[in-house]
């Protein structure tokens, strides 16, 4: 007989991983079931920039989500390193948002100005000014919004390191363990039935990123997600050639340690295919370029692709089913789960703890909103 676990996670991608590691270090038993391996889809395929303000720009509850996130990632690192040695790679190094037409970057000095507003560190930056901070890049450029507390992490080591910290911490893993359907009695949620037999638990999460809606329709539950592929490319030069992060409308370049560079990444809505294109890539490839030409006597590393999940209004669902109070739901994290993984780690097991937590959070990120807003 197996053994009853306070919590299954279903999914150990980074958002199942950080549920997990936060459930254990709360003294949870915590039973994770990946179907394929520890941080194998979305989590790996990340290029690990913490955005908060790059992606998400303007003032909303997604924003101070991702700002709560951020700001927990210096303890997170040191927690992670100390419990499993791994280190996750997280720098502070910036981000720059190229303006490379004049409509950009009165747009971006706009949002300067209203994320200074906000109280947050934004700067504009002069193209002479970028050019003496950020020599390798093209001189044909309006300037640039320049965001010092965004940062990057490596997001394969985060996932690893999260899964194993919850390992540490008394949770157990297991992969290629596929979950098929929900046990229930007596309208109540028992467990599940995987390709490995049955597991009870009091409380399920369902944390299976771009595939969570089709496991969860079985229990009424249209979350109303969709799929976005992304391309991605690495290549490596004997300097750093950059210190910031570069973002621009048609790519980004996030340098790692080593003379590492990830260049991303393309955006196919609908797509569950994890195939490289030599469209994707060429597209990347000449928008990188153009953007950072030294980039031309890079050495080729590797090309890979992954699955956001995405939802209809762009936020995520963080919550509990209307009707069976032990179904929690995570995923729908799109284009910035690494940077969202640890908030979400804390918040859902807040929920599961019956706790209260932030109420616009708990309005915005809710399950049933769509069905609540119709
Ligand atoms: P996943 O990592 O996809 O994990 C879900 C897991 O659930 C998978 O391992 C899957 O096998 C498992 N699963 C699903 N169904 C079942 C089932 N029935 N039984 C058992 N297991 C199941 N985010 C950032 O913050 N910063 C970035 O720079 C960034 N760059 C990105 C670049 C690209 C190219 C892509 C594709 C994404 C990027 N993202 C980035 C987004 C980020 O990768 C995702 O938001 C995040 O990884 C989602 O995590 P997840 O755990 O929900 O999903
Ligand atoms: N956040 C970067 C991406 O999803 O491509």
């Amino acid at each position: 007989m197996q053994p009853h676990y306070d919590v299954i996670v279903v999914g150990a991608g980074v958002i199942g991983c950080s549920i997990a590691y936060h459930l254990a270090k709360g003294g949870k038993s915590v039973l994770v079931l990946e179907k394929g391996s520890i941080a194998g889809k979305a989590s790996k395929a990340a290029a690990g920039m913490l955005g908060a303000q790059t992606e998400l720009e303007e003032d909303s509850p997604l924003f101070q989500l991702a700002k709560g996130s951020r700001a927990m990632f210096p303890e997170l690192a040191a927690d992670l390193k100390n419990l499993t040695g791994i280190d996750i790679g997280y720098e502070q190094n910036g981000i720059y948002k190229v303006a490379r037409t004049e409509a950009q970057a009165e747009r971006f000095k706009s949002l300067v100005q209203a994320q200074q507003l906000l109280g947050e560190e934004s700067h504009w930056i002069s193209a002479d000014e970028l050019q003496t901070r950020e020599p390798a890049l093209i001189k044909e450029v309006y300037g640039a919004m320049f965001i010092p507390n965004d940062g990057q992490v490596s997001a394969p080591e985060m996932t690893k390191a999260l899964a194993q910290a919850a390992v540490t911490l008394g949770a157990t893993i297991k992969e290629y363990t596929e979950v098929h359907r929900f046990v229930k009695e007596d309208g109540e949620l028992k467990g599940v039935e995987t390709s490995a037999g049955l597991f009870s638990a009091d409380d399920v999460v369902v944390a299976g990123g771009a595939w969570s809606e089709q496991l969860l329709k079985e229990m009424g539950v249209e979350l109303e997600t969709f799929p976005v592929k992304g391309e991605c490319f690495s290549v490596k030069t004997c300097n750093r050639l950059i210190t910031g992060t570069v973002f621009s409308d048609d790519c980004y370049i996030v340098p790692k340690a080593g003379g590492r560079l990830i260049i991303g990444a393309t955006e196919r809505p609908g797509s569950f295919e994890e195939t490289v294109t030599v469209e994707g890539i060429a597209r990347l490839m000449e928008a990188a370029t153009r953007t950072l030409p030294a980039l031309r006597d890079a050495v080729w590393e590797t090309a890979w692709a992954g699955i956001r999940p995405q939802t209809k209004d762009a936020l995520p669902y963080l919550g509990v089913h209307p009707e069976f109070k032990h179904l929690f739901m995570a995923t729908g994290h799109y284009r910035n789960g690494i940077l969202l993984a640890p908030i979400t780690g804390t918040l859902m097991a807040d929920l599961i703890d019956g706790k209260e937590i932030e109420p616009s959070w708990r309005s915005a990120f809710h399950v049933n909103r769509s069905v609540l807003k119709a």
